[in-house]
């Protein structure tokens, strides 16, 4: 596994600290109100199991699935929902953490999805931006790392439903994928 990756981009320390740095900034803010996370699966799974246990308020927590990729790198640009919310999220303040924010589709497709559920806020962590990638304009209101135009494995990111386990951001040679 490891040796497919050509360089590590964000180390296990530097994920580590500004993961705390996030989720400081994130109970400052959400002091007194009524807090709901909600992960997108499964490139967020190991971001946002970090991140609660640093946020320091009482909060919900759900998981809904998207699809807008298949086992390659390129987006469809299709979004489509495999697991829904189970609770109601009315009248409660969403925080949408997501493993990367790209084309910006995604949670773009999700944050009108939560709209029309009637939450008191709505608002985006990432752990990764790649700004250069956008084509719907959209910002994330929480961001680890802007990183650049390429394909990245690993602390819950995958290439094929394989790296999601490696403990770092690392880029994958293009070989891995160019072969296929
Ligand atoms: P968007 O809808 O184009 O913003 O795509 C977001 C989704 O694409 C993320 O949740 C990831 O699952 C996937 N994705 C985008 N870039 C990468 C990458 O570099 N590595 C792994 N997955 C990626
Ligand atoms: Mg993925």
């Amino acid at each position: 596994m490891k040796n497919d990756i050509e360089s590590i981009l964000v180390s296990e320390n530097e994920i580590d600290e500004r993961v705390s740095e996030l989720a400081e900034q994130i109970t400052k803010d959400y002091e007194g109100k009524n807090l709901f996370v909600i992960g997108v699966l499964k490139g967020s799974f190991i971001f946002m199991a970090d991140l609660v246990r640093k946020i320091q308020l009482p909060c919900q927590i759900d998981f809904m699935a998207v699809s807008s990729y298949g086992g390659n790198t390129k987006t469809t640009g299709a979004v489509k929902i495999t697991k829904d919310l189970n609770a109601d999220i009315e009248g409660k303040d969403v925080l949408i953490v997501e493993d990367i924010l790209d084309s910006g589709r995604t949670l773009n497709y999700l944050i009108n999805y939560f709209r029309n559920r009637h939450p008191a806020s709505v608002r985006i962590c990432t752990l990764l931006d790649k700004p250069e990638r956008r084509e719907v304009p959209l910002t994330a209101d929480y961001s680890g790392f802007d990183i650049p135009n390429r394909f990245v494995v690993g602390y819950g990111l995958d290439y094929d439903e394989r790296y999601r386990n490696l403990p770092y951001i690392g880029v994958l040679k293009p070989e891995v994928y160019m072969d296929k």
